[in-house]
């Protein structure tokens, strides 16, 4: 039977956890196991974008958000695309505030898109405002990466909360499909700490595969590539490799 198209949520409106990094090595890493994926930056920082290597583009998801084009994706290799985002989003929260319908446009955009691909992964920015609704909007699931350390716990239950009204009023579908560990460092107690914590917290819902620190997930994106082309030996691409083998378990167990 086909696979059904999973459009997947990287969000915590905590800074600097993994988010971008995560959506990038993620979607390369699905990308590799020949699975058909898209990218979305809905990220007015353009991280994502600029860490595959794409800057200035001649449409971004600012100007689909807009109604001005529908959604241009730019192929970035084999069964990887990406919807980049530019700077000028940073002013769409405001300029789509009075849109009826507001919370649904990225949705609407994707639709017309989602035979040609398995899995949309979308990268939010660190906040819970109207992108990152429009983002859990449009999905099925959402991926929370969190940085091992003493104030990663909070503020969760600020991200459950949403997760439980955007379930209750504009998707019923949207499922938390899991919580992982970024930045790991398993020498030092405090993550091991927070680790054994988390697993309290969320369970089953704790992906197995921990992302380990590895400076060569800093570098990668300095080169506009993901860490298979950059490193592919490294902790970081097996880490992630990992990662992406237990999502696409976990959606054959869905099915
Ligand atoms: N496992 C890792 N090992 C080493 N460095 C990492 C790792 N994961 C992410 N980084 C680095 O940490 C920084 C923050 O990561 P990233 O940009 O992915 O976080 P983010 O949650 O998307 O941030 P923002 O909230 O600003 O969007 C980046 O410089 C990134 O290269
Ligand atoms: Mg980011």
């Amino acid at each position: 039977m086909k696979q059904m198209t999973k459009v997947l949520t990287f969000s915590n409106h905590k800074g600097g956890v993994g988010k971008t990094t995560s959506a990038a090595n993620v979607g390369a890493g699905l990308s590799y196991l020949e699975k058909r994926v898209l990218l979305i930056d809905m990220d007015p920082q353009s991280n994502l974008s600029q860490s595959l290597g794409v800057e200035n583009p001649e449409i971004s998801i600012y100007d689909c958000l807009k109604g001005d084009s529908p959604l241009v994706p730019v192929n970035i290799k084999p069964n990887l695309d990406l919807m980049p985002s530019s700077l000028d989003l940073s002013g769409a929260e405001i300029e789509l505030s009075t849109e009826p319908g507001r919370e649904y446009i990225l949705r609407e955009l994707i639709e017309p898109l989602k035979d040609r691909y398995d899995y949309i992964i979308i990268d939010c920015p660190p906040s819970l405002g109207l992108l990152t609704i429009n983002s859990l909007v449009a999905s099925n699931e959402v991926y929370i990466p969190l940085q091992a350390e003493y104030l990663a716990m909070k503020g969760l239950t600020k991200i459950t909360e949403v997760i439980d009204k955007i379930q209750k009023r504009l998707n019923k579908d949207l499922k938390l499909g899991g919580v992982f560990l970024t930045q790991f460092d398993s020498r030092k107690i405090l993550n091991r700490d927070v680790a054994s914590t988390i697993m309290d917290f969320f369970g089953e819902k704790v992906f197995a595969t921990k992302i380990r620190d590895n400076v060569a997930l800093a570098e990668a994106p300095t080169k506009g590539l993901d860490i298979f082309r950059y490193d592919p030996k490294c902790f970081g691409a097996q880490d992630y490799l990992g990662l992406c083998l237990e999502i696409i378990e976990k959606d054959s167990d869905d099915e």
